[in-house]
């Protein structure tokens, strides 16, 4: 009989082959399919309890299964996936349809969340959580419902999502808190770039994530990498619209864990409004930045190519006159290139009570089509390395 990582490496490309039919990987493997537990693909049906009995079912086995969603429509309302009498740590979700939010979700925080749980995988499939008629509610008046984030995990670990597609979520799309070992790869999420608050995928106190290979437009940040953030790769990752790759915000918290050990290598940012970003309120922290590698960006048409915001108080509300107190070291830019869209290509702003230190430039080519782009520092410590346009103020 074959192992184990053979198996899920079955289930994983029989996954993909979109196949209708519903294959039996081996006695050691169970397949739930959701059409069994009650779910009906027509869009209309609310199928919520059919994918909450499947979970239980595979749950209730020590054995690793996938729950199947053959093509179609579901309707979900808001679903919570726990461990508890969870007997497997091997669940895959094997998804060839398109499941849809039903339309008034009662305020949850996530539309679709997974609490605890170990070794859940996604593959495939669609996520429509409706976004819109919310958005259009936030342009218009104050006393809109928050709207729920799309799919997010908790205190979870050996979380792994492939090809999945996220569309119009009505906050964040994806969300990793308080996670370990993480993998996501050819995610594709869409919405549109003036939602709000549409962050693509948002990462915060979890190590060991690496995102690769996927694409992101939205309305906010690309990806947020939040405080207790340790241990991120991210790989090829192309986003725009939307508000860039973002370390922060931080500082909002006295009492915060920092962010280290983060690589974002071969990025490619369009038309954002930020490319590289480390952003903190002017508000007294103990957190703090460090070993943070961007290697091998493309910028086209990017507001902020590379910055270093630590003076944000937005509306001067909460933070006049106050400087950030988080520490940011041991930052590299190396071989980034393309146009920045305003004249400053390069900004370190960074606290006047803690400088930044470890500053490293190099390799980096920033033009800026109608005028001669500019670097500016504030507080920053560091130095270039080989070619750097626009000269460095380091
Ligand atoms: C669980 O897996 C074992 C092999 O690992 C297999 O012999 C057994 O039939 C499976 N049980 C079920 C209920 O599928
Ligand atoms: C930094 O994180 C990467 C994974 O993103 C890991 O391979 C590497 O060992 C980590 N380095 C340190 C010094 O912890
Ligand atoms: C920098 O980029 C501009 C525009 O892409 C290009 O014309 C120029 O040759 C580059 N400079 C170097 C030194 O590579």
């Amino acid at each position: 009989m074959a192992d184990l990582s053979t198996l899920l490496a079955l289930i994983f490309l029989v996954c993909f082959s979109h196949s209708h039919s519903h294959p039996s990987y081996s006695d050691a493997i169970r397949v739930h399919n959701v059409i069994s537990y009650g779910a009906k693909p027509d869009g209309i049906t609310d199928s919520t309890s059919a994918f909450l009995n499947a979970w239980g079912a595979a749950c209730a086995s020590a054995n690793a299964s996938t729950i199947t969603v053959p093509k179609g429509t579901y309707l979900l309302a808001s679903l919570a996936f726990n461990a508890d009498y969870c007997k497997t740590s091997h669940i895959t979700f094997c998804i060839h349809g398109t499941l849809v939010a039903a339309p008034v979700l009662p305020q949850p925080t996530s539309w679709l969340s997974f609490h605890g749980v170990t070794g859940v995988s996604i593959i495939g499939g669609a996520l429509d959580a409706k976004g819109p008629p919310l958005w259009a509610c936030k342009a218009s008046t104050t006393n809109c419902p928050t709207g729920a984030t799309t799919l997010s995990f908790t205190n979870s670990n050996n979380i792994r999502i492939h090809g999945l597609v996220s569309i119009n979520s009505q906050m964040f799309h994806i969300v990793f808190n308080g996670c370990q070992n993480v993998h996501v790869e050819r995610v594709k999420i869409i919405a549109a770039g003036d939602s709000p608050n549409t962050d693509g995928i948002h990462v915060q106190l979890s190590q060991d994530v690496t995102i690769m290979k996927s694409t992101i437009k939205t309305g906010d940040d690309c990806i947020s990498i939040g405080p207790g953030t340790k241990n991120l790769w991210i790989e090829r990752v192309r986003c725009g619209p939307g508000h860039g790759i973002s370390i922060g915000s931080l500082a909002k918290d006295m009492d915060e864990a920092g962010v280290q050990n983060v690589t974002v290598k071969n990025a490619v940012f369009i038309g954002t409004q930020n490319g590289l970003r480390i952003k903190s309120w002017a508000r007294p922290s103990n957190g703090f930045v460090k070993r943070v590698r961007f290697l091998g960006a493309v910028m086209k048409n990017v507001q902020n190519p590379i910055v270093i915001d630590q003076s944000y108080c937005p509306h001067n509300i909460n933070c006049p006159t106050q400087v950030s107190g988080v520490k940011i070291s041991d930052v590299v830019y190396w071989g980034i290139r393309g146009t920045s869209a305003t004249q400053i290509a390069i900004k370190f702003d960074c606290s006047s009570k803690n400088p930044c230190t470890g500053i490293r430039l190099g390799n980096v080519n920033l033009t800026s089509p109608s005028q001669v782009a500019q670097s500016l520092c504030t507080n920053a410590i560091g130095k270039t390395l080989g070619l750097v346009q626009p000269n460095s103020c380091l």
